[in-house]
């Protein structure tokens, strides 16, 4: 069985101060056991968010990372500085990032390689634009990014990664794929890792959809086979919503 992982994306929100506010109000949750729960806060308030929820079961993590250790790479965090502070996660791949600021699939795949080799969890997005939808092309578009940016992971890491299907038509739009066409591009995703690693290894990789989650249709998404988690923007910026959002079980 895999298990459940919900996880804030909280994108350019939250300073130090408002951070601090959310992640006391997380901290106080009653967060159902059974559902793997983190939030992925802006660089700045990862240290907030290390000593919030320091021994509340939620993890967490970063937005993006470089790939090297140290070095003259202005603007950017290590693998090394995440796995310091006992970060989690690191989201890679997100579609702001590939469009905003041009990170394409080989970047994206040495990011997700020096994750692995740190320990930390890389949360792989992928998803079409509309555009693409429109004209049918999101498997083609989906499996292309995944094969690249999962290139040379081995067996023995790949069951470690999550993977998030964000159509990015449906990322902060208030329009959410249908639950049937969001499980059917993860069992597609799923299809994809099942062809390089195997059947097993690919039954164990968590898969989540991504694209306005919000409490009101999270029961309907997470009831699909393919679909093991959700990947939430603007909804888990509010301590009752993430709530509902991890206790959708309940
Ligand atoms: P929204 O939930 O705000 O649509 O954002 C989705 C997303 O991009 C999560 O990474």
């Amino acid at each position: 069985m895999r298990k459940p992982v919900i996880v804030g994306n909280w994108k350019m929100n939250k300073t130090v101060s408002e951070a601090s506010q959310l992640l006391e109000e997380i901290k106080n949750l009653d967060l159902d056991s059974e559902v793997e729960a983190g939030v992925c806060t802006p660089a700045i308030d990862l240290l907030v968010a290390k000593e919030k929820l320091e021994d509340t079961g939620v993890n967490f993590g970063a937005q993006n990372m470089y790939f090297e250790e140290s070095g003259a790479f202005t603007g950017e965090i290590s693998p090394t500085m995440l796995t310091d502070i006992g970060a989690k996660y690191v989201i890679l791949g997100h579609s702001e990032r590939r469009e905003y600021f041009k990170e394409d699939d080989e970047l994206i795949n040495k990011k997700v390689i020096s994750a692995l080799d740190h320990g930390l969890t890389p949360i792989l997005c992928c998803g079409e634009s509309l555009e693409e939808r429109e004209a049918d092309k999101q498997e083609d578009k989906v499996k292309s990014q995944i094969e690249a940016d999962l290139k040379d992971v081995s067996s023995e890491d790949i069951e470690k990664v999550i993977i998030a299907y964000e159509p990015i038509w449906a990322i902060g739009t208030g329009k959410t794929a249908s639950s049937d066409d969001a499980d059917k591009m993860c069992g597609f995703i799923r299809s994809i890792i099942e062809d390089k690693y195997g059947t097993d290894l690919s039954e164990k990789v968590r898969i989540q959809y991504g694209g306005s989650v919000k409490p009101n249709n999270v029961v309907e998404l997470m009831g699909k086979e393919n679909i093991d988690g959700a990947l939430v923007g603007g909804a888990s910026l509010k301590a009752s919503d993430f709530e509902s959002l991890v206790n959708f079980n309940k």
